[in-house]
């Protein structure tokens, strides 16, 4: 041991013990990434920035938040008035919430424009959309601790709605809550599971999410494989080592997103009413439900395809079914090529219907379910669905008429 570490300096003493510098090449500087990575390749290594800027936040919000029923409201006032910096720890958390769904939709848009879920990335894909599950249960058991009005309805009515699953529901969502009505019993353990369980899910994740990158490549916007394309060396024709390319490059990306994060956090920390909702700022009432109850702008479609069926259950169903069929996406599309660019006609209507959907249910969401929110609010979950189908009808009968894809990446 001694003689190879001898002349290696520090480095090779770690080396001998720890893969230090075998991780850095494999994962960084000897990482082959294609060389034509586009704006919408900026969204991973944000969500990455985002995850570390909530996980420190939080980790500072929780030196003074209290969960308990008489005290969680008050502390958060505590923290926002009187704890130093304070409300600047608050509104960074509260605006990264926001930011990590805008982020993960325009990463998930990316990944639906380029088919980077086809073969060989299905695993990639499931654990994004496993990341994506994880993500909205930490969201929505954060929502609840600052014990306002909306985070006590909402998790009123959001759990109340596994009540209508038949035969178990009524017990399971006395489990979930640990009450029969929300109360200090749900409020720690969302708080145990918001601080510690899912974190540490989410990071697991994420692991899993680019180790599985890294076992099959980046896509890229042609749709090609670049490890089809190697030189004499062995090194991709079309690659680039991630570090320091990448690397330099994303931190563009990150000074860009920093600037629009801090307008937010110090301007528009409310974000007109999506970002913190008004009933927020009063406390949690169980005798008074608030006139309108919606929840955070990045459930609202989810919340409008629930809310267009009539029946309870069927709704569930629906609202489930809307992110589950998310798992299967891999294997309904067939389609022989993955790029947009060089995808049918069709396709490319049928991907813009279905995102121009999910943006108006998002709309139908905030607005209440009556008459006309109602009816559109059907006709566009109908659209959501409808695209799933037309993709497996599409590319297993084979009936999508493509263009060539070239042979090497091209830089636009
Ligand atoms: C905490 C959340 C997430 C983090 C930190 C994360 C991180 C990353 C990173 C760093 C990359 C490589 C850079 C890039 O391609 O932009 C990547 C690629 C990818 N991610 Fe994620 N991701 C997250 C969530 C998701 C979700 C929710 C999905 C889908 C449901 C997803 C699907 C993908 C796919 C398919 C790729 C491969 C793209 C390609 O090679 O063309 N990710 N992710």
């Amino acid at each position: 041991m001694s003689e190879t570490t001898s002349g290696r300096g520090f480095m090779g003493w770690i080396d001998d013990r720890f893969p230090a510098t075998k991780m850095w090449k494999e994962h960084l500087s000897e990482y082959y990434a294609p060389k034509n990575f586009n704006f919408w390749y900026y969204f991973g290594s944000l969500a990455l920035l985002v995850l570390v800027i909530q996980i420190v936040s939080g980790i500072w919000l929780t030196m003074n938040y209290i969960p308990s029923g008489d005290r969680a409201f008050e502390s958060v006032e505590y923290i926002m008035r009187d704890v130093e910096w304070g409300w600047l720890i608050r509104y960074i958390h509260t605006t990264g919430a926001s930011a990590f769904f805008v982020v993960v939709y325009l990463h998930m848009c990316r990944a639906l424009m380029y088919g980077s879920y086809q073969k060989p990335r299905e695993l990639l894909w499931i654990f994004g959309v496993l990341i994506y599950v994880a993500l909205m249960a930490e969201a929505f058991m954060g929502y609840m601790l600052p014990w306002g009005q909306m985070s006590y309805w909402g998790a009123q009515v959001i759990i109340s709605l596994f009540g209508a699953i038949p035969v178990i529901g009524t017990d399971l969502a006395v489990w979930i809550r640990g009450d029969y009505v929300v109360s200090e019993a749900t409020l720690t353990r969302f708080f145990a599971l918001h601080v510690a369980g899912l974190p540490l899910a989410i990071i697991a994740l994420v692991v899993a999410h680019i180790l599985a990158l890294h076992e099959v490549g980046s896509s890229n916007p042609d749709g090609i494989e670049i490890k089809q394309n190697k030189d004499e060396s062995g090194k991709p024709r079309d690659g680039i080592p991630f570090h320091p390319y990448y690397s330099v490059k994303d931190l563009v990306g990150v000074a860009v997103f920093l600037i629009f994060f801090s307008i937010v956090v110090f301007y528009m920390p409310e974000f007109f009413g999506l970002f913190i909702e008004a009933p927020n700022f009063e406390p949690a009432n169980p005798l008074v439900t608030p006139d309108h109850i919606a929840p955070v702008w990045y459930f609202t479609p989810h919340y409008a395809m629930l809310r267009a069926i009539p029946d309870t259950f069927g709704g569930v169903l629906v609202m489930g079914g809307a992110i589950a069929i998310l798992f299967f996406l891999p294997w309904l599309d067939r389609g022989k090529v993955r790029s947009i660019r060089y995808r049918g006609l069709s396709f490319k209507v049928a991907l813009a219907l279905f995102l121009i959907s999910f943006v108006i249910l998002g709309y139908l969401g905030l607005q209440p379910a009556t008459g006309l929110y109602t009816i559109l609010a059907r006709i566009f979950t109908a659209i959501y669905f409808g695209y799933f189908l037309f993709l497996w009808v599409y590319t297993y009968f084979g009936l999508e008429q493509t263009k060539p894809v070239p042979e090497r990446v091209t830089m636009k």
